[in-house]
C-alpha cells in the first residue's frame, strides 16, 4: 500500500497533538511515511513538536518526523498539507471577540465582525500556504480547516480557483455524532444526509438510515424540540465539551423553532439571536480567554511534561477521533473512495435558485480528482434570504482585501445580521483597523 507524506501547517496548534494521535490510529487507512510540522512561530511549535517527536518514537518509529519554519523544507515532497493556522493567535481572537462586544454586538471567532477581522488576517496567510504547496509539491492537496472557513474558501475561489484545496469544517461532524447518540446509532456514518447552506450557516433537510432508508428526522425532532443538541452523555469526545458549548447546544431549540422542517447548524444562533448572545456574553472574559485558560494551557503543559519526562506513554492527550474526517477526506483523494462529505465549495448551480458564484457548504462526492458537489435543487425563501445577505458579507470582505477598500469593508460589516446599523459598523471597523494594523492590508 502506498505511504504518504504529510505536512501539518500550524504545527504549534492546540489541535496538533490530538491530530497526530488520530493519524497514528488511522495508519491502516492512511499509512504515513513522513510527517512534518510547519509553523511561523518557532518557539510555540517547538514545544508541540518535541512532544510529538517522543510520542512518534514510542508509537510509530517507522514514520520519519521533522518540524520546521522553513517553507521549502515543509512543502517539498508532500502529498497532503493539513492546514489549521490561526494568524494572530488567541491574543487576536480575544480582540475579535471583545471589540464588537464593546459596541454591543456579537463577539465571535468566525461570525459577525470578529469573523470578518479574522478573515482579513487569514486570507493572505492561507494563500501563502497554497503558493508554497503549489511551488514545492505541485501535485499535493491542501485539506484546509483554518478559519474563518467561509471567508477563506471564498478567497480561494476568487484568488486561486485552480488550486487543489478542499475546505472543510468539523461542526456538522460533531452535530451528526450527536444525532447518532440521540438515536442510539454507533456512528454518524450509518446516515445519509442532505444539508445545504454556507459554512457555520446551514441546515440538514434529510437524515436517513443508510441501510433501511428510514427517515430519522421525526425521531430527532422530538429530542431537539426539548433538548436542542444536548445529548444524554452531555458531550461527544473532547471538543465542544465546555459549558459555553452546552449553552450553544441548548440554544439550538430556539434556532430550530424558526424552521422545524430542518435541523440547524449551531452557529445560526449568532445571526438569529444576536441580542440574546450579547446579553449572555461576558465582555471581560470571552471564549478566547476560556480557551487560553483551558485547552491551550492544558495542551502546552502536557507537551512540556512529556518533554521533561522523555516519554509520552502515560499521556493525557486524547485521540481527536472526531478529527478523523480529515483522514476520510485524504483517503477519498488518495484511494478514490467516492465518499460523500460536506465541503465548502463554489455553488455552480448545485443550489438552483442561488448565486452560482457563492461559496456554499453542501454534500460532495470526493474522488481522486477532488470534490463533485451534489445537486440540492431550490431552497426556501427564508434560508435563501439569510444566505444571500451573508454571502454578500463574505464576498465584500474578500473584495475589500483584494482592493484595499475601506468602503467595501464598511459595507460588509453593515450587511452582517449581527450589526444593527452603519454607524455601529463604522465604529467597530475603526477599532478593528487599529487592532489589526500588523495583519490587514492597508485600506483606503
Ligand atoms: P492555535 O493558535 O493554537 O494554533 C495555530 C497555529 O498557527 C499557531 O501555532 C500559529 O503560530 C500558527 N500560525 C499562524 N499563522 C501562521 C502562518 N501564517 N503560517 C504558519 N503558521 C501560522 O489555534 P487553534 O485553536 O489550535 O486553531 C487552529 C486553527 O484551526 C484555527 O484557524 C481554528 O479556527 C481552526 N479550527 C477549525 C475547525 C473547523 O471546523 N474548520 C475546527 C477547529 C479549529
Ligand atoms: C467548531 C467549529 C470550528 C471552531 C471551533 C471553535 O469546531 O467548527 O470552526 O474553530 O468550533 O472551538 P473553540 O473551542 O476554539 O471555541
Ligand atoms: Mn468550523
Amino acid at each position: 500500500m502506498k505511504k504518504f507524506s504529510i505536512v501539518i501547517a500550524g504545527g504549534g496548534s492546540t489541535f496538533t497533538p490530538g491530530i497526530v494521535m488520530m493519524l497514528l490510529e488511522n495508519q491502516e487507512r492512511l499509512p504515513i511515511r513522513k510527517l512534518k510540522l510547519y509553523d511561523n512561530f518557532a518557539e510555540r511549535q517547538e514545544t508541540v513538536a518535541e512532544a510529538c517527536k517522543i510520542l512518534l518514537q514510542e508509537r510509530a518509529p517507522q514514520i520519519e518526523f521533522s518540524y520546521t519554519t522553513d517553507p521549502v523544507d515543509a512543502f517539498s515532497d508532500i502529498d497532503f498539507c493539513m492546514a489549521h493556522i490561526r494568524p494572530g493567535l488567541y491574543a487576536m481572537r480575544e480582540l475579535d471577540e471583545k471589540i464588537p462586544l464593546k459596541h454591543g454586538c456579537v463577539g465571535q471567532e468566525t461570525c459577525g465582525a470578529g469573523g470578518i477581522a479574522y478573515g482579513l488576517r487569514s486570507i493572505p496567510a492561507v494563500i501563502e500556504l497554497i503558493d508554497y504547496m503549489e511551488k514545492y509539491s505541485p501535485k499535493a492537496w491542501m485539506l484546509n480547516y483554518s478559519n474563518p472557513a467561509a471567508i477563506v474558501a471564498e478567497a480561494c475561489r476568487v484568488l486561486r480557483p485552480k488550486a487543489q484545496v478542499l475546505n472543510i469544517c468539523d461542526m456538522p461532524i460533531d452535530i451528526e455524532n450527536r444525532f447518532a447518540e440521540i438515536l442510539g446509532y454507533k456512528s454518524r456514518k450509518q446516515f445519509d444526509v442532505m444539508y445545504y447552506g454556507l459554512n457555520h450557516f446551514g441546515w440538514w433537510t434529510e437524515i436517513k438510515d443508510t441501510s433501511t432508508g428510514e427517515n430519522l428526522m421525526p425521531r430527532i425532532r422530538k429530542h431537539v424540540k426539548e433538548n436542542g443538541y444536548l445529548t444524554p452523555s452531555g458531550m461527544n469526545g473532547v471538543q465542544h465539551a465546555d459549558d459555553s458549548w452546552k449553552d450553544t447546544f441548548i440554544k439550538v431549540r430556539d434556532v430550530y423553532a424558526l424552521d422545524p422542517q430542518t435541523m440547524p447548524n449551531t452557529y445560526l444562533k449568532y445571526y438569529l439571536y444576536p441580542d440574546y448572545v450579547v446579553e449572555h456574553s461576558n465582555k471581560d472574559f470571552t471564549r478566547a480567554n476560556e480557551v487560553m485558560a483551558g485547552r491551550e494551557k492544558k495542551v502546552f503543559t502536557e507537551c512540556r511534561r512529556i518533554i521533561a519526562n522523555g516519554t509520552a506513554k502515560d499521556t493525557s492527550i486524547q485521540v481527536e477521533e472526531h478529527a478523523s474526517y480529515i483522514v476520510d477526506l485524504a483517503t477519498a483523494i488518495a484511494f478514490n473512495t467516492k465518499e460523500r462529505m460536506l465541503l465548502i465549495v463554489p455553488n455552480n448551480g448545485s443550489i438552483g435558485n442561488f448565486d452560482p458564484t457563492a461559496t456554499v457548504e453542501i454534500p460532495c462526492i470526493v474522488d481522486n480528482s477532488g470534490a463533485k458537489p451534489m445537486q440540492i435543487g431550490n431552497i426556501p425563501e427564508f434560508q435563501k434570504g439569510m444566505m444571500n445577505q451573508q454571502v454578500s458579507v463574505e464576498k465584500l470582505v474578500v473584495e475589500a482585501h483584494i482592493e484595499g477598500s475601506y468602503l467595501k469593508l464598511w459595507q460588509a460589516l453593515t450587511l452582517s445580521a449581527t450589526i444593527p446599523s452603519a454607524a455601529v459598523a463604522k465604529a467597530i471597523l475603526d477599532d478593528l483597523i487599529e487592532a489589526n494594523k500588523d495583519y490587514w492590508v492597508t485600506l483606503n
